[in-house]
């Protein structure tokens, strides 16, 4: 019971706007599998965060389930992790506007997320895409968390988070944990297949340039075979200035468990041919289970649903507890609370 108390806090979240991608998995959902051993950890559906860019209604529905049911494949345990979804959750929207008043607009237009984004949605340049890290710093901190597994891409995002924690507890008194990112060594920053100077996404317009969890093995070994390398065919002991190819042993390296040098140790002299089949084989190893379950877990529809009922109400408690401390903070009337 002590041993229980001590456990440091995990917290992170995946939006659920279109099929997932291995970057996902290997920058984040595999840590959170790993990381519920140690930790008290909460996984959540960040369908709030989804709505930052116009969205159908029952296709976001159907969508978040099916990310929950993605949690639950690769391994996530709702006995020792709290899963839920974000929207379940007020306390999310409520924290947002405290925080809201808390955060700058000058350190909101630094975010390169939101630079791109509105780059991208020229037509619907909405607030909320301007104010979605603050919702994101609302995620952590209403469940003290220490520990934030994230791909590259969210670092700034975190530290941000970490900017408003302390800001708060200068202002108001010590009242939230201040969290530190987690991020992988290999696979925080995985590639596109079509341009590996960018980053696979799964708003990729291409879908050459991602696999997505879901991906038969047939479109995963031909989404690789086609991957862009460079001319010089042969894989070498050390390929770290070549995007294309290092991308490759990178995917290799985090699915098949070896580290990055080891597989170009054993492909040395070999073309990319060779490369690209040894990482198609590592991917599928590791896909395949997961769409397995994934598969039987959508025909248990009364499972998912308890699963999202107990989630919501245990993270409902702990973002309560937090959430009551922040508003006596600032000095809202506690008569209805
Ligand atoms: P999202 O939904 O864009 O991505 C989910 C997670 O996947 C990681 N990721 C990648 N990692 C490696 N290589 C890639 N190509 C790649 N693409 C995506 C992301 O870094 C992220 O960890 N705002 C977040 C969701 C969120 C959240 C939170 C995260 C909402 N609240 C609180 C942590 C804590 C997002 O849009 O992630």
């Amino acid at each position: 019971m002590e041993e229980q108390a001590k456990r440091k806090t995990v917290l992170s979240g995946i939006q659920p706007t279109s099929n997932l991608t291995l970057g996902n998995y290997l920058g984040a959902l595999k840590n959170f599998v790993a990381m519920q051993q140690d930790f008290d950890s909460y996984y959540m559906v960040a369908d709030m965060h989804a709505i930052t860019v116009r969205q159908e209604s029952a296709r976001l529905r159907r969508r978040s389930i099916e990310t929950l049911a993605l949690f639950l494949a690769c391994g996530i345990d709702p006995e020792k992790s709290t899963l839920f979804i974000q929207s379940h959750v007020p306390e999310h929207a409520m924290l947002t506007w405290v925080l809201s008043c808390n955060a700058y607009m000058g350190e909101l237009n630094r975010m390169t997320q939101f630079k791109d984004k509105s780059a991208r949605h020229a037509d619907n340049i909405n607030a909320g895409l301007f104010t979605y890290p603050v919702l994101m710093a609302a995620d952590i901190l209403l469940y003290q968390a220490h520990l934030i597994p994230v791909g590259a891409d969210q670092k700034q995002h975190v530290e941000l988070t970490r900017n408003l924690a302390e800001r708060f507890n200068r202002a108001y008194g010590d009242t939230f944990v201040v969290p530190e990112p987690y991020i992988p060594k290999v696979g925080a920053r995985i590639m596109s297949l079509q341009d590996p100077t960018s980053k696979m996404s799964k708003s990729d317009p291409n879908p050459n340039g991602f696999i997505a969890m879901l991906d038969d093995p047939d479109a995963i070994r031909r989404k690789l075979r086609r991957a862009v390398t460079d001319c010089e065919g042969c894989v070498t002991e050390d390929d770290s200035g070549r995007p294309g190819v290092y991308n490759l042993l990178t995917i290799c390296s985090a699915c098949s468990g070896s580290p990055v040098q080891e597989v170009s140790r054993e492909l040395c002299g070999q073309g990319c041919g060779a490369l690209k089949d040894r990482t198609a084989d590592a991917v599928i190893a590791v896909l395949e289970p997961i769409q397995r379950e994934y598969g039987r877990l959508l025909g248990d529809k009364q499972y998912l649903t308890d699963t999202l009922r107990q989630g919501a109400e245990k993270a409902g408690r702990t973002a309560q507890k937090t959430l009551r401390k922040v508003y006596h903070k600032v000095g809202f009337d506690s008569v209805k609370a």
